[in-house]
């Protein structure tokens, strides 16, 4: 039997029903132009008289105008309704279709999303304010890398372009003292690929890894979703607790010395050596994730773990995210000369190499000395605003809040003293009210931080895109939240 082809010949019908829902979703701006009838038709393979029908019909619903000689625009807005995708959970009927991992991720439910909602004060940490990006040196850049002349443009190496990674080794070593050749360093789309890649080439399902608790709940994912097995360690003010490694036989330790994520405690010396030693000890890689290095305040430096190990074991992570935007997903990692030829492959079988274009930009920026320059305004903006949000929750809460981890960084840990912690809820609800976005560490804390007496009311206050006013605002508003969620409960 001959196929019927004609079968798939698009008719007017649902060439104007496609059309229509992609303008009811707010796909299309109002006044912007869609293609010719002629246009269409030559990219559909239907009649011109097929679009001229669909295009009629949506004229006489008032969703498009048409007027002779010139393309159809859009006569309606729709764009700036939040059109909200749901993603369904796979049937657990499916779930022999899939991978172990595949599995494992139909498991995990909805990833915290960056949500579009629009607040007046919003504390939520990883964002970078806006006004802050250095627009005209980044168009520089990227206008000097795109001017580059090539004989043809052909795929690059998966470590990332020569051009950055000759700029990271410096600036690296400038800022972070990091001593390493240029093979060792492969450009990521952000740390969290480098966490993803050194996951797979690391972990096995049944591997363990240690981790702090509370973490950073992004790579914690990115290692339990592979099905190894977390070995969370206590944090205190200072970092993760490393006399409670003792004999765990784990495969990694992933760390966040400089600035723990989420309480902001600074690694100690001593508890640095330890940990080293105990790698050393078992034989277990370290991840070490340096990713808001560039701003601390009131504290000397350390160098990171990287730059002090006498051992081959410690992988570093660092990032743009926090300097320039967590849009760009520009972060590099540095691998022990052991791992180099893994993690190329694997980064190649991932995406071949991350896109050059930015790369070179970046290249560029640092080059310029436009880089450093930009980290230390931005060192004095950010310094401003963490003192503002001390001194504003210092105002309005005194005793009732205690502020830790504030020496580095983007955010701050601000604890409640006199609320219980299942009041939790009410106070961020009631503060979501009155426009203030505040956020809990308890979704990092796993097993809950109640096993270790701390059973408090924990926000992580990010201030990175907040200014000094709006600040001020906020921590008013978050009092006025604090007392009635009080009145409430008594
Ligand atoms: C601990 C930690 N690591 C890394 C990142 C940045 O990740 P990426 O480079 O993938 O944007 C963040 C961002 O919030 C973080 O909190």
């Amino acid at each position: 039997v001959k196929p019927d082809l004609f079968k798939y010949r698009l008719g007017a019908k649902p060439i104007y029903q496609r059309l229509r829902d992609q303008i009811a979703n707010g796909d299309y701006a109002l006044g912007q132009a869609i293609p010719s009838s002629r246009a269409l038709a030559r990219e559909l393979g239907v009649s011109r008289t097929t679009v001229t029908v669909a295009y009629e019909q949506l004229a006489a619903e008032g969703y498009v105008s048409v007027r002779q000689g010139s393309r159809p625009v859009i006569a309606v807005s729709f764009a700036d309704q939040e059109t909200r995708i749901e993603n369904p959970t796979p049937p657990k009927s499916w779930h022999q279709n899939m991978s172990r991992y595949g599995r494992k991720l139909a498991d995990l439910g909805d990833l915290p999303q960056p949500s579009p909602e629009r607040l007046l004060v919003n504390f939520r940490y990883g964002e970078v304010d806006f006004r802050n990006f250095p627009a005209g040196l980044w168009r520089k850049a990227i206008t000097a890398a795109i001017s580059q002349r090539f004989d043809v443009l052909a795929y690059g190496q998966p470590q990332g372009s020569l051009t950055l990674r000759r700029a990271l080794q410096k600036y690296l070593w400038r800022a972070r003292s990091i001593n390493c050749h240029i093979g060792q360093i492969f450009v990521v789309s952000g740390s969290q690929q480098g966490l993803d890649i050194l996951s797979r080439i690391l972990l096995d399902p049944e591997s363990k890894f240690i981790i702090e608790n509370p973490c950073y709940g992004m790579a914690r994912l990115a290692f339990a979703t592979n099905g190894a097995t977390p070995i969370p360690i206590e944090v205190d003010e200072f970092g993760m607790v490393t006399s409670e490694l003792g004999d765990h036989d784990a495969r990694l330790a992933y760390v966040t010395p400089s600035h723990q994520y989420p309480l902001g405690g600074v690694l100690p010396v001593e508890r640095r050596l330890e940990l080293l030693e105990w790698s050393t000890k078992q034989d277990a890689w370290i991840i070490e994730d340096d990713y808001d290095s560039e701003f601390r305040y009131d504290v000397k430096p350390l160098p990171p773990l990287w730059a002090v190990a006498d051992n081959d074991r410690v992988i570093y992570v660092g990032t743009v995210s926090k300097t320039l935007s967590p849009r760009m997903r520009i972060g590099y990692v540095i691998v022990p000369d052991t791992l180099i030829r893994v993690f190329e492959a694997a980064k190649q079988l991932a995406d071949r190499h991350s896109s050059m274009l930015e790369q070179d930009a970046l290249a560029e920026l640092i080059e310029s000395g436009g880089y450093e320059r930009h980290i230390r305004r931005q060192r004095r903006v950010n310094q401003k605003r963490r003192e503002r949000l001390i001194e504003a929750m210092e105002a309005q809460f005194g005793q009732l809040v205690k502020i830790e981890g504030t020496q580095a960084g983007l955010h701050v840990v601000a604890w409640f003293n006199d609320l219980p912690a299942s009041s939790e809820e009410r106070l961020i609800d009631r503060a979501r009210e009155l426009g203030v976005g505040i956020y809990s560490v308890r979704p990092l804390c796993n097993p809950p931080l109640s096993q270790n007496g701390k059973d408090r009311i924990g926000l992580v206050m990010g201030y990175g895109s907040i200014d000094e006013a709006l600040i001020n605002k906020g921590v008013r508003l978050l009092k006025k939240a604090y007392l009635d969620t009080k009145s409430a409960i008594e």
